[in-house]
């Protein structure tokens, strides 16, 4: 079990120490761990965000666990020297194009949601959200008008086969849940999207068994709010994947608490080779004070033993000492508590 961690930038190193006591504590048979620089950190050292070098670690890994990347002294710098740059490359490099976001309202947090309890505790939800592709990667630039105006723009395209392989995905993943999937786009107004739409359609002849339905993506932002439990897995692409994951973290009551896997076609002896990583960010106005919450680190880790190695009663496990954890009490800054890094990581060993 060769694990590649990158703790990154602000309070990434922070959280990811607590998820590495968690899978120590484990006592994984052949577990090895590398760590290498990201982000703003690496661009320090080695004057590049991602340096060849922890490319290569990745490569050799079966899976990463990653912190988080930004720094805010880094903001002037060119785009492909921007921390940022980092955890695209990794994506793009390792071939990592299904992003999983799951979001479920824990037992106890319901009043923390921004939503009405009723609401929130209805949620238990998948973002499957496309990771290699859309305007994340198209070409882009700034050029300059007839009239002498800057314009800038980003090139959105979805090809058949990318839109083809992460909607596998995600009719496979609803297969495993309730069987209900959303696919949410904007066809009414993107050639992508209904490019992106057509191909859905063709794929949901495969899974008679899923229930499919299309959404435009400024609809699911709203059902999002109004009525989240009557989603089950939302399959979408990489902007739209990326707006919505951050508002389901809210509907859930913090963005601290949400894990993510991202996993490519690679297999490793166990499973698939993956990244995993919190969905929030570097947080660098609370960084190295030991306030951050741990937890959506180390229920990445808990992702990480089930997709890259098999261990579901391991990572289902982890789930279960966060989720007592948070029931009993224990809250982070995030859900207006006052535990810190190191004891949100106690409390989750101790139910371990
Ligand atoms: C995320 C983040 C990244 C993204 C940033 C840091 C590039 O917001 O993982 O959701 O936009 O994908
Ligand atoms: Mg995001």
């Amino acid at each position: 079990m060769k694990i590649a961690v990158f703790p990154g930038d602000g309070i990434g190193p922070e959280v990811t120490r607590q998820a590495l006591r968690v899978l120590e504590a484990l006592d994984l048979p052949g577990l090895t761990l590398f760590e290498g620089d990201v982000g703003g950190i690496a661009y320090r050292r080695h004057g590049h965000p991602l340096p060849a070098e922890t490319l290569e670690m990745a490569r050799a890994a079966d899976a990463v666990l990653f912190g988080a990347v930004g720094d805010p002294a880094c903001d002037g710098l060119e785009r492909h020297l921007r921390p940022e740059q980092a955890i695209l490359g990794l994506r793009a490099q390792l071939g990592l194009f299904a992003n999983l976001r799951p979001a479920t309202t824990f037992a106890g947090l319901e009043t923390m949601s921004a939503l009405r309890p009723e609401v929130a505790a209805a949620i238990d939800l998948l973002i499957v959200r496309e990771l290699n592709g859309d305007v994340y990667f198209g070409d882009k630039g700034t050029r300059t008008l007839d009239d002498g105006q800057r314009q800038g723009w980003d090139m959105m395209a979805y090809a058949e086969g990318e839109v083809r392989r992460i909607a596998h995905i995600a009719f496979r993943a609803a297969q495993g849940r309730k069987g209900r999937l959303v696919s949410v786009d904007k066809a009414n107004v993107l050639e992508t999207s209904q490019l992106w739409r057509d191909v859905v359609n063709a794929v949901a002849a495969d899974y008679p068994d899923v229930t499919l339905e299309h959404m435009y993506v400024d609809n699911a932002a709203m059902q999002l709010v109004r009525e989240p439990g009557r989603f089950d897995v939302i399959v979408t692409g990489n902007l739209f994947g990326d707006i919505l994951s951050d508002q389901a973290s809210m509907c859930v009551g913090s963005i601290g608490l949400l894990a993510s896997a991202s996993l490519g076609e690679r297999a490793t002896d166990f499973g698939t080779f993956g990244l995993y990583e919190p969905i929030h960010g570097s947080a660098p106005d609370i960084a190295g004070q030991g306030r951050a919450n741990p937890m959506a680190t180390i229920l990445s880790a808990a992702m990480m033993l089930r997709h890259s190695f098999g261990r579901e009663a391991d990572a289902a496990r982890i789930e279960s000492a966060v989720a007592r954890a948070l029931a009993d009490g224990v809250r982070g800054g995030d859900l207006g508590g006052d535990a810190g890094t190191a004891a949100i990581g106690d409390a989750v060993l101790e139910r371990l």
